[in-house]
Order: C-alpha cells, then structure tokens, then sequence
C-alpha cells in the first residue's frame, strides 16, 4: 500500500504539484490523499482539485482561539490517516495538538540552509547577510521555528545579480527535487530519528 501523504499549503503550490505528479507513478510509493490549507483562493487549492484530491480550509481567524483551530486542523488532518503530514509552504505554526497526534510523522521544507535564517523570510535574509551559498532544508517538525532534526538538504549559489525573487525562485527549483525525492525514500524505506539524527531505511 502506497504511503498515504496530507500536505498542508497557504500559496502557489509548487512543492505540492511536484508531489502529485510523482505520486502518479505507482512506484513512488506515497498518495496524496487530501490537501488543506489555511486560506481560501489559493493555487495550491486549485492544483489539488484539477489533480481530483479532497482539498479543506481551516482558518485561523475562523476560530475562538489558536488551541481550537489546533484542534480542528488535527481533527481534520487525522480524518484522511496520513502516514505523513508535509507542509509545502504552509505559512502557520502547526500547534501542539497536532504535534502530539502526528509526532515525528509532520515534515517541512523550508527556503534556507537550517539552522540559518528561520522563519517567513529564509531568501531575504540569505540575500542581505551577503551569504554565498543557500538552499533548502526537509525537517521532522517540532515546537521551535525551523529548528526540528533534518532530514535532507539542497544547496544552490547566490548570484551577485540575485534579487529576493530570483534567489527563492532557483531556491524552489532544488528544494522541489529534494522534496520529490526525500518524501519518497520516507515512504518506501521509512525513517528513524535518533539524537536528532535522521536515518532513512
Ligand atoms: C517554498 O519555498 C517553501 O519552502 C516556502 O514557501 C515556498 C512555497 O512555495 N515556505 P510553493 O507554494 O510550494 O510554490
């Protein structure tokens, strides 16, 4: 049985289509089998229902408090039974409920070279340090920013004619094959995290 993948998204989806597009070879070993997101009108949503995957939307602002959205999103997500939760871009700090329902089972890709530069804006930050090299970083989620054990990383150069744009633009070019390839090892070798060291197989 194919791995059953929930990916999580809030913009474009790009992470997300590369997904569905590997999935549709039965080799790959992972299905998405629903997409959720934490605004409506977005590309990630609209990938997702051309690609025919039950899509839901939980907003933050939809709800009393951060700790009942938590527990509407977990609820949710744990309706579908993921083998693994990705974030592909999905701007909101998951809370504790969810952490506590899918622990060790949520992954993020994130636009730096973790531990450097967490956070909503990785290719900005890279670009104004003066850095030389960049990249992207697949981790196992925890309760800080960016700062759970890594599972895989991809690295590109900065150019001197680098804007923030061209910068994350080449950024998500690497960070899509990283994330094609890594959540696939995840779901046909499975993983262990020891002392922060993840193994694949
Ligand atoms: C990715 O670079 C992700 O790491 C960052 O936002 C971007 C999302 O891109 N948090 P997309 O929505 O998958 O196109």
């Amino acid at each position: 049985m194919p791995s059953r993948l929930v990916v999580l998204v809030s913009g474009a989806g790009t992470n997300l289509q590369a997904l569905l597009e590997a999935a549709e070879d039965p080799s790959y070993g992972a299905q998405v089998v629903a997409v959720g997101a934490d605004r409506d009108d977005i590309e990630g949503l609209a990938r997702a229902e051309k690609a025919g995957v039950p899509t839901f939307v939980r907003k933050v602002g939809d709800f009393t408090s951060r700790g009942h959205w938590d527990i509407t999103l977990t609820d949710t997500v744990a309706a579908f039974e993921p083998d693994l939760v990705v974030l592909a871009g999905f701007m909101k700090l998951v809370g504790p409920e969810f952490l506590g329902r899918f622990t060790g089972r949520v992954v993020n890709t994130h636009p730096a070279l973790c531990p450097a530069f967490p956070g909503t804006s990785g290719p900005a930050d890279a670009l104004a340090y003066g850095v030389k090299v960049t990249g992207a970083t697949l981790f196992v989620v925890d309760e800080g920013v960016d700062t759970g054990p890594i599972i895989a990383q991809a690295t590109v150069p900065v150019e001197d004619t680098d804007d923030v744009e061209s910068l994350h633009d080449r950024i998500k070019v690497a960070e899509r094959s990283m994330l094609v390839e890594t959540v696939g090892r995840l779901a046909r070798e499975g993983f262990t995290i020891t002392d922060r060291k993840v193994r694949i197989g």
